[in-house]
């Protein structure tokens, strides 16, 4: 695992939009794997940036094809708090990728069968949850699931109630579809951010990490070969 840190979130995700731009570049047919959360929101408002502003070449989405990590179970896609909702806000509505090329899990596809049809997933982009969950893989979850039906544990839902429902905990959808952590970790390639001191002890015991822990999700990525974690100058932790 390499960890890189820089000054902050913009730095930070300048990085990773710079990296993603030259490899849809090089490769027009590349596979992302995407997440949610407050985590990458800067990078697709620069990757959004670069669609609007690139010439020579022009960055073209339109053979991109997306996969997001996970999804709420019973929110229409349409409802605005939808991860549907908020990629298609944040990336998809801004740049020419072709709506039938981004996908989530969704319990009437094999999610998992669907990744391997279109050659795998090249570069999966991450967050991290405070205690180390990643897409909605909770404390507990197995390292070999695929993409399953998961409940959110009361910290996820408080943290999603404060961000996204005004605290209002009946709000939040209390089960999303989410890959699994033996689904991720078939990414040819993948980039964890983590912005803020909130990730300090998170990303304290990845740095640590040297097996797969069931009561640390993120460990899981120590059996991956191709994996970098950036983090801003807010996450306390010397690397
Ligand atoms: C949610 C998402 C995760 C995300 C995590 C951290 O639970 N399902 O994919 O990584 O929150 O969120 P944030 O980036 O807002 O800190």
């Amino acid at each position: 695992m390499k960890f890189i840190k820089f000054k902050n979130e913009q730095e930070s995700s300048k990085y990773v939009a710079d990296l993603i731009v030259k490899k849809i570049n090089h490769n027009p047919k590349l596979i992302l794997g995407l997440a949610t959360g407050s985590t990458p929101v800067k990078l697709y408002s620069l990757l959004v940036e670069n669609y609007k502003t690139s010439t020579h070449p022009k960055t073209d989405w339109s053979h991109v094809k997306t996969f997001n990590l996970d999804e709420y179970i019973g929110v229409n896609y349409h409802d605005a708090v939808s991860y549907h909702s908020f990629m298609a806000k944040n990336l998809f509505n801004h740049v020419n990728v072709n709506h039938h090329n981004t996908f989530f899990p969704d319990p009437k596809i094999d999610y998992d069968e669907l990744i391997k049809e279109n050659g795998g997933i090249d570069l999966q982009i991450l967050g991290i949850g405070a205690n180390g969950h990643i897409g909605f893989n909770e404390v507990g979850s197995p390292q070999h699931s695929l993409t399953w039906l998961v409940d959110l544990v009361p910290a996820t839902i408080e943290a999603n109630a404060k961000k996204y429902f005004d605290g209002n905990i009946d709000l939040v959808p209390k089960k999303a579809l989410s890959m699994g952590l033996g689904s991720i970790i078939n990414a040819k390639e993948i980039i964890l951010l983590a912005f803020g001191a909130s990730k300090t002890e998170a990303i304290k015991k990845l740095k640590t990490a040297t097996k797969f822990d069931i009561n640390f999700p993120a460990s899981f990525l120590v059996n991956h070969k191709n994996v970098t974690i950036i983090v801003d100058e807010g996450v306390d932790v010397d690397l």
